[in-house]
Formats: structure tokens, C-alpha cells, sequence
């Protein structure tokens, strides 16, 4: 049974985390060890089995190094304070991370097994042992689009994204929800006025948004009625860098890092919770029949569904308000572009902490005990 320390357990990817680790029953078979950046000595959380010892020092590096696995959950910060130290100190245990710092690393691999299995277990047989959680956008797009990727039927994807507060964090989600209060606040009157003009109440709402006192500590910006066309920061070429790790993750995660498939958008915020949105442009490299292209994306793996193209099943099928919560990763609105044969349209939504953060972590401490 593997000794497996888990770091960051209780912020917002941690904890949905170990939801899923007390519903599939994953602590049965580790011997998990808690650890606290801040609560060291205090009792570990319940988790259905006997002698878990208490909270353990997250930088203690001679605790850390008794363990086989480190899950860690508790973000870039610690994974650049720890990690080189631990390995530095001899420790050879696998490293599973959620943060994106050693993403990039010639070391790692990024997990998403539905779709890079074969790179996961090459690089388990080649002794790798950092094994790092993609960024939500893309793992969310791989799973809808992992039939064509696996039979390598697209040229370029050009994804633009509706991305929801939780990627910003609890604080980002907790703001979006004061800013929408605010909003319908100053114009309670007019709403429970069923004859006030609308033309008002949008101009109180405009100026709300607007004042000094509207609530934009997280967010700087008004993201309630309004959008952000950029996420994370800006790169010197003029792209986002949440728009630069489309290409270069989805290719490292592929194992084709050498031979990219070209895949670039626009990365925006919105104004939904926890799921991320996407409308993908698609070049295929062939001129496949619609019904095809359905057939192959149902059948890659057990989480993606394919939403006919049709207002009623779109609508209410293929949004985050039906997904969030949930592992399904729903694809529609699938239909040949003016452009030409090969091009095709495709959207997607998928729960950004589940699939898009927590899930490919704990598929990958299965991986490491089979
Ligand atoms: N970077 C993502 C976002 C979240 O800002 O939505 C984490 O992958």
C-alpha cells in the first residue's frame, strides 16, 4: 500500500479532490498522510479509516520524504518552495501536482489518461516521476475532442473560450456573486416595477458597474453584466498566457510536442461559476460527414457526449448549468462551416474542478497502484 501525502487538501481543488477520493473509495487503498501549511499537530479529516496520523508539516522535508507519493493541491507557491528542495534531499517518490509549475518541465508529463494513457505508461516504464494536472481549458477540450485527436484528424483548432470565475479561485467566484447582488440591488424598485423603463434600469446598472464603489478587489474589473477578454497574464508576442498553454500543453499532453498541431484563440471570462465553455473552430484533415465526426467523438471515451445540433437538446443540454458538478463532458453544435468542407464548428463544456483539476489527479494515484 503506498504511503501518500496529501498537501492543499482543503482549498477549493482540494477539497473537490477529496470528494472524489471519498466516492470512488481511494482511501482504502493508500495509507494517506495529511499535511498543513499552518495547522501542523491538529487531527486529520475523517476519511472512513483508522490510524491516519495528524497534520503533518507541509515543508517538512524529512516527514516528506518517508512518502512513495506526494498529491499536492496547494499551488505554485509550494510546489516551487518544495519540490527541488524534496527531490534535492535524494526522495525519488512520485510527484502529482495540480499547479502549473513544472508542467512544462522535460521531466513531467501532464496527465489526462482518457486520452494520453500510452504517454503516461511509456513514462512510468522510463522511471519519470512528476506527473502534473493540465490547465483546465485544455483537458476539458482534449476529452471532447479525443476521437479525432487519437486518430489524428485535425489540422488546427482554433478554440475561444467562455471561462467560468472558479478558475480565477474561491475569492474570484465569491466576488462574481457580490457583483451580481450589486447589480440587481440598485434597480430592486424598478424590477418590482413591472412598468419602469428598461432603458433606466440598464443606465443605473451601467453606472453601478461603473462607480468607485462597485466590488472589483479580485477581478479589477466588472465581470457581472460584462465580460474580460484576458486570462492570466501577457506574454510578449500579444498573446495571454492562458491562450499559450492551448498549443503547448494540449501537443506535450499528445506527445507531439515535436510535431504541433497549430491550436490558438481567444481566451475570455465570463460570468458562470465552475464550468468552462468553448467554441471550437476545427480544420480536419479530411472531409468527414457530420455523422461520422459524431461517431468517432462518442466513442473515445466514457465521459464525452455528443449533443445533437438542435435548439432544444443544445440549450439545455450543453451549458454549464447542466454540467456543473458533474464528470460529463458534453460536445454539440457540430455542423460544417461556410469555409469549406474540412472546417467545422464544436462546443463544449466541462466542470473546471472536476475533469479540469481534480479528476486526472486521482486517476493518476490509481495509475501508480495497478
Ligand atoms: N487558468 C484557468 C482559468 C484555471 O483561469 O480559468 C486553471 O487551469
Amino acid at each position: 500500500m503506498k504511503r501518500v501525502g496529501l498537501v492543499g487538501w482543503r482549498g477549493m481543488v482540494g477539497s473537490v479532490l477529496m470528494q472524489r477520493m471519498l466516492d470512488e473509495n481511494d482511501f482504502a487503498d493508500i495509507e494517506p498522510v495529511f499535511f498543513s501549511t499552518s495547522q501542523t499537530g491538529k487531527p486529520a479529516p475523517d476519511v472512513g479509516k483508522d490510524g491516519v496520523p495528524a497534520l503533518q508539516d507541509a515543508f517538512d522535508i524529512d516527514t516528506l520524504k518517508t512518502l512513495d507519493v506526494v498529491l499536492t493541491c496547494q499551488g505554485g507557491d509550494y510546489t516551487g518552495a518544495v519540490y527541488q528542495k524534496l527531490r534535492d534531499a535524494g526522495w525519488d517518490g512520485y510527484w502529482i501536482d495540480a499547479a502549473s509549475t513544472l508542467r512544462m518541465a522535460d521531466h513531467s508529463v501532464i496527465v489526462l489518461d482518457p486520452v494520453n494513457r500510452n504517454v503516461i505508461d511509456a513514462a512510468l516504464d522510463d522511471g519519470v516521476k512528476d506527473y502534473i494536472g493540465g490547465n483546465c481549458t485544455v483537458s476539458l477540450m482534449m476529452l471532447a475532442l479525443g476521437g479525432l485527436l487519437e486518430q489524428d484528424l485535425i489540422e488546427w483548432v482554433s478554440p475561444m473560450t467562455y471561462q467560468a470565475a472558479s478558475g480565477s479561485g474561491a475569492q474570484n467566484m465569491r466576488e462574481l456573486l457580490s457583483q451580481m447582488g450589486e447589480l440587481s440591488g440598485i434597480v430592486k424598485a424598478e424590477l418590482d416595477n413591472p412598468a419602469s423603463a428598461i432603458l433606466e434600469i440598464d443606465r443605473k446598472v451601467t453606472e453601478g458597474m461603473r462607480s468607485g464603489t462597485f466590488p472589483v478587489e479580485h477581478f479589477q474589473v466588472p465581470l457581472a453584466g460584462s465580460l474580460i477578454p484576458f486570462i492570466d497574464k501577457q506574454l510578449d508576442n500579444g498573446m495571454s498566457k492562458e491562450e499559450w498553454k492551448a498549443g503547448v500543453e494540449t501537443n506535450k499532453i499528445l506527445g507531439r510536442s515535436d510535431n504541433p498541431i497549430p491550436i490558438d484563440g481567444i481566451c475570455v471570462r465570463i460570468g458562470a461559476m465552475r464550468s468552462h465553455s468553448q467554441a471550437l473552430t476545427i480544420k480536419l484533415k479530411k472531409d468527414l460527414s457530420v455523422g461520422e465526426i459524431e461517431s468517432i467523438l462518442a466513442g473515445a471515451n466514457d465521459w464525452v457526449k455528443v449533443i445533437p445540433n438542435e435548439r432544444e437538446a443544445t440549450i439545455r443540454e450543453l451549458t454549464p448549468a447542466k454540467v456543473t458538478g458533474t464528470l460529463s463532458i458534453p460536445v454539440g453544435r457540430i455542423r460544417k462551416l461556410a469555409m469549406g468542407p474540412e472546417y467545422i464548428s464544436a462546443f463544449t463544456v466541462g466542470d473546471q474542478l472536476l475533469w479540469g483539476a481534480a479528476e486526472p489527479l486521482r486517476r493518476m494515484l490509481r495509475i501508480l497502484q495497478e
